[in-house]
């Protein structure tokens, strides 16, 4: 079973927690030829299976689901109170207090076992990796298992773990930076470095992502090395995507003007578009993930729902000015054409 199996093209919608991806988006770039991903982060096992059931009805081509990794991040009480305090600032405004914050394992173990029950062709892995035993037991039941990495490091201890390939996210990225470990410990690489020092280290076929938003830029990562490209913001806007209509606005507004990543929502870096709630917040917000994201939550909630997107999380990647508001199976012939005419049209040294 190769990674090409799976897909007409070489291009991966990105999975896209908080409601973006879904079986719409994840069908329409199935059957446009791409691969399309589910999310199991933030649902429980049985919301994810419905939504593998649903997208089964409208695609008959393969797809995938990421799962988040438990954290096993623990936090003094005192700390989390404390920012609890600072969040009642805006809280306040908005008429909600900070949500209760705790840890929990984003309902692991069942979500295993739906992997297992409907046995998912592509499985990805986010904020870590699995133990071998689980890699192991999913790849006997049939499935080719992606784990997400940010270093060279990383992807060494994901090889040796099992993994059939990786997806290299560099610092462009959208969302959650998907480090192994939840700390400031680890270089921040772009990606075309770490694709070219992951390869001298692993043999193992390689997805970059991270701030592409153009078939040409398909192409260059092709020619250096990259087996198929995932990309999150550049179907953010489209029409079957779930992303609230605020933050597909967001997109286009001129009155923001670059991303961040931050700890701010959830505890953990991610990257989104610079608002009031990251420049009030982003230095002060702790190191706890999911404490943070359960402390925010209703913040992000009321903030949604009163039209204001200074506090809502506004997941993009760097190249996010550039995400269009076509259908998926557009944005997918586009990037199919440019990237085959920039491999066509290649210019000599
Ligand atoms: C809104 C949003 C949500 C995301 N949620 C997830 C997720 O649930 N799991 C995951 O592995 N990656 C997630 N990511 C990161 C993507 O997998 C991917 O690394 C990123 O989108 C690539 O950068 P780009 O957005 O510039 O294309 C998310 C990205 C965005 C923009």
């Amino acid at each position: 079973m190769t990674l090409a199996t799976f897909y007409t093209y070489p291009i991966i919608q990105a999975p896209m927690a908080g409601g973006t991806a879904n079986p719409k988006l994840s069908a329409a770039v199935s059957n446009a030829g791409g691969l399309g991903f589910l999310v199991a982060g933030y649902k429980t096992a049985e919301e994810m299976r419905e939504e593998i059931k649903q997208t089964r009805k409208l695609t008959s081509s393969p797809f995938g689901v990421n799962l988040f990794v438990p954290s096993d991040d623990t936090i003094e009480p005192a700390i989390l109170g404390d920012y609890a305090g600072r969040l009642e600032n805006t809280a306040k405004r908005l008429a909600v207090s900070p949500g209760e914050a705790r840890n929990d394992d984003d309902d692991w173990d069942n979500k295993l076992e739906v992997i297992i029950d409907e046995h998912i062709p592509v499985v990805s892995f986010t904020f870590g990796c699995p133990d071998s035993n689980v890699l192991d037991r999913l790849k006997k039941n049939g499935s080719y298992i992606i784990i997400t990495v940010t270093s060279p490091q990383e992807a060494v201890k994901a090889a040796q773990a099992g993994a059939n390939a990786l997806c290299l996210q560099g610092i462009e990225a959208g969302g959650h930076r998907s480090t192994f470990q939840n700390n400031d410990d680890a270089e921040d690489f772009s990606l075309l470095p770490l694709l070219r020092l992951v390869r001298q280290q692993v043999n193992l076929p390689l997805i970059a992502a991270g701030g592409i938003m153009h078939g040409q830029d398909i192409a260059a990562l092709l020619t250096a090395g990259a087996e198929a490209i995932q990309l999150g913001t550049a179907f953010l806007r489209c029409p079957e995507s779930g992303a609230k209509q605020l933050h597909k606005q967001a997109l286009k507004d001129n009155r923001f003007s670059s991303t961040t990543v931050t700890r701010a929502f959830t505890g953990r870096r991610a990257r989104g578009i610079t608002n009031d709630f990251i420049l009030q917040y982003g230095d002060s917000a702790p190191t706890a993930y999911p404490f943070v994201h359960y402390m925010t939550k209703p913040i992000r909630k009321a903030a949604a729902e009163a039209g204001d997107m200074e506090a809502m999380a506004l997941w993009a990647g760097q190249g996010y000015r550039l995400a269009q508001d076509l259908p998926a199976a557009e944005i997918v012939s586009q990037l199919v054409e440019q990237a085959q005419q920039a491999l066509q049209g290649r210019k000599r040294l």
